[in-house]
């Protein structure tokens, strides 16, 4: 067989197969065989020096023009495959964005806490301070410094958790303002602060007690303060929560850290005053407690009851969440029950 029929039986076998292979390895393979040194071409080749003169450049043409059309046929079979790796990756990789989406579910704040928040968001919108204070605190703070000395009466009204003769679970949020009151410096300006957080008191659970809840404590101390100045903020302050249409009335009470004290009834926000059972047909509902603060307050944490005076005010929000919401059982709130919680969703 004459080279050049040799070689024409070699682009015919290596074409068919380059068209036939799918798989980029095998195609490397048929390369390495056909064109490397040891291949069928550069064997074809090196029989040339047995040709004429006149045949040997016809013949060395037609081996180069072979050659380069094996190539070509590599290259564009190479192309191809790897074309359709591609497409068979993103074929595998499409998202179908009609399928529907897993839903997440997403937790919410406690209804105490959004409760808390609002009220403090509004309280610092009128310049106040919000304050942390120790939930375990000492006996001094908790009562001696809030006017209720030992074996007073007054300690009967807030039967107290003692963890030795000097340390209790903090009874009240009013031992901050004492603590707060200690240390302010009156020269750079009055004290506006509430502090909000969590009470202990030894009362058994209940539908209407538990041993632990919330307070938010309020307190203001400057010169020439005057009840004007509770009347107007605690009226704003309901309006906030309960609703714009509410009235508060202030009525005597007693508290050791304040006189006078009073108890502060809000306008019922469910009849609006004409009686239903929320407000147990009065018109008013019960939701916290305020005053003066007393001069002995004032003198204990140093500051001149002379010179200064405040109000101070102490409110419950598991109270007003169970008013607002017409939740009935206090205990509802410490018992995490998903059921319930979840009820809550925060706007937004
Ligand atoms: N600490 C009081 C309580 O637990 C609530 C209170 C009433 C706080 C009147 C005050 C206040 O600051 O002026 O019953």
């Amino acid at each position: 067989m004459d080279l050049k029929t040799k070689l024409e039986q070699l682009f015919e076998e290596n074409h068919k197969q380059i068209g036939r292979t799918g798989d980029l390895d095998e195609l490397n393979q048929i390369r390495v065989n056909l064109l490397g040194k040891k291949g069928p071409i550069t064997e074809v080749l090196r029989g040339m020096k047995d040709l004429s003169a006149d045949e040997r450049p016809k013949v060395g043409a037609f081996a180069n023009q072979i050659k380069s059309d094996l190539q070509d046929a590599i290259a564009a079979r190479k192309a191809a495959l790897e074309q359709a790796v591609i497409q068979k990756k993103l074929a595998q990789e499409t998202i179908d964005v009609t399928l529907p989406g897993d839903q997440v579910i997403a937790g919410t704040p406690h209804i105490l806490a959004q409760i808390m928040d609002d009220v403090e968001t509004y309280f610092i919108g009128q310049g106040y301070q919000v304050i942390d204070g120790p939930e375990v605190e000492e006996d001094h703070y908790n009562f001696e410094m809030l006017n209720i000395p030992k074996d007073h009466p007054a300690r009967d009204m807030q039967d107290t958790f003692y963890l030795d003769s000097q340390l209790l679970m903090r009874s009240q949020t009013s031992p901050v303002q004492a603590r707060t009151m200690e240390i302010h410096d009156f020269t750079q300006g009055p004290l506006k602060m509430i502090s909000p957080g969590r009470v202990y008191r030894r009362d058994t659970d209940d539908a209407t007690h538990s041993h632990q809840f919330h307070q938010i404590e309020g307190l203001v101390i400057d010169k020439h303060i005057t009840m004007a100045d509770l009347k107007g903020t605690l009226l704003a302050l309901a309006q906030h929560v309960f609703g714009a249409d509410r009235q508060i009335r202030l009525r005597p009470s007693f508290f050791p850290f304040t006189e006078p004290s009073v108890e502060v009834d809000v306008s019922c926000f469910r009849c609006n005053g004409a009686g239903c059972p929320i407000c147990k047909y009065s018109g008013w509902i019960e939701v916290l407690g305020a005053g003066m603060v007393h001069p002995n307050v004032l003198n204990a944490a140093g500051v001149d009851a002379d010179a200064y005076g405040g109000f101070a005010f102490g409110l419950g929000p598991d109270r007003f969440a169970m008013l607002k919401y017409g939740i009935d059982d206090i205990r509802s709130f410490y018992q995490g029950d998903v059921r319930f919680l979840s009820q809550f969703q925060q706007e937004g």
